[in-house]
């Protein structure tokens, strides 16, 4: 999979080169670049933002470097099919204004061959940006919660270790990706490892039994329970309620 990021903190994405996800960039299954979008800008300042039309506070980011940044990155327009071609790119603008990600949406996205990723600061992108962007692209604006950071970056990093874990070969253990949370929509079970004992606290004596229909049932309430109790959002109506 191809990743292009445009922002003006390249260097944030460093970190990209340690971890799984770095072995995977090692290994060609992960191909990230970090565009400044102050490459972008022509004038001696390389200013990227200015004062909202309309007042009110705050800077927006100018449309002219993103527009030649997202040039450059895309490329020649498909003109046969500009938007669904093969392979064609999705561009993710993160915002707390944007649909919410969730464990499907990174699935959907890690079968895609390349994503662009802009990562907006200040008071956000003219948006002409996103209008333009969508005449050659698939365009989402994605917000990874009800919270506001200080600009896309933060979000962009957690969406694309969440999706770069999904690209087959990325984790070595497939069957990991299966039973956590989120993946059959009930938050996971909670997870033992020896001592048997440990400052006074036992593993559930189910989990020793060697039973594994009874191990299957327990870690099955154990995520109903927990979802009920922490995101009963997530339960379909009814499913939480107890047999
Ligand atoms: N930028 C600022 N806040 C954000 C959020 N919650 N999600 C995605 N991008 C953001």
């Amino acid at each position: 999979m191809r990743i292009d990021v445009v922002t003006i903190f390249p260097e944030f994405f460093d970190v990209l080169d340690i971890s799984l996800l770095g072995k995977a960039r090692q290994t060609g299954l992960l191909d990230v670049t970090a565009h400044n979008l102050r490459e972008f800008t022509h004038d001696r300042h390389r200013t990227v933002d200015d004062t909202p039309y309309g007042g009110g506070a705050g800077m927006v980011m100018k449309p002219e470097p993103w527009g030649e940044a997202l040039d450059t990155i895309l490329g020649p327009t498909d003109a046969a099919d500009p938007v669904t071609g093969t392979g064609a790119p999705v561009v993710i603008f993160p915002s707390p204004a944007g649909e919410v990600f969730t464990q499907k949406m990174a699935r959907e996205l890690a079968g895609r061959e390349h994503l662009v990723f802009g990562c907006g600061r200040y008071e956000g992108i003219d948006q002409r940006v996103f209008e333009h962007a969508a005449t050659r692209a698939e365009v989402r604006l994605v917000s990874i919660g009800d919270y506001v950071l200080n600009g896309g970056e933060v979000a962009v990093m957690a969406m694309i270790e969440a999706i770069g874990r999904l690209i087959p070969g990325v984790v070595g253990n497939p069957e990991s990706l299966v039973e956590e949370s989120h993946e059959d929509g009930l938050l996971e079970y909670p997870s033992y490892t020896k001592p048997a004992q440990w400052r006074g606290l036992e593993v559930p004596p189910v989990l020793l039994s060697g039973n594994h229909g009874a191990i299957d049932r327990w870690r099955r309430e154990q995520q109903l329970e927990r979802t009920r109790r922490v995101r009963p959002d997530l339960l379909p109506p009814g499913a939480g309620d107890p047999a």
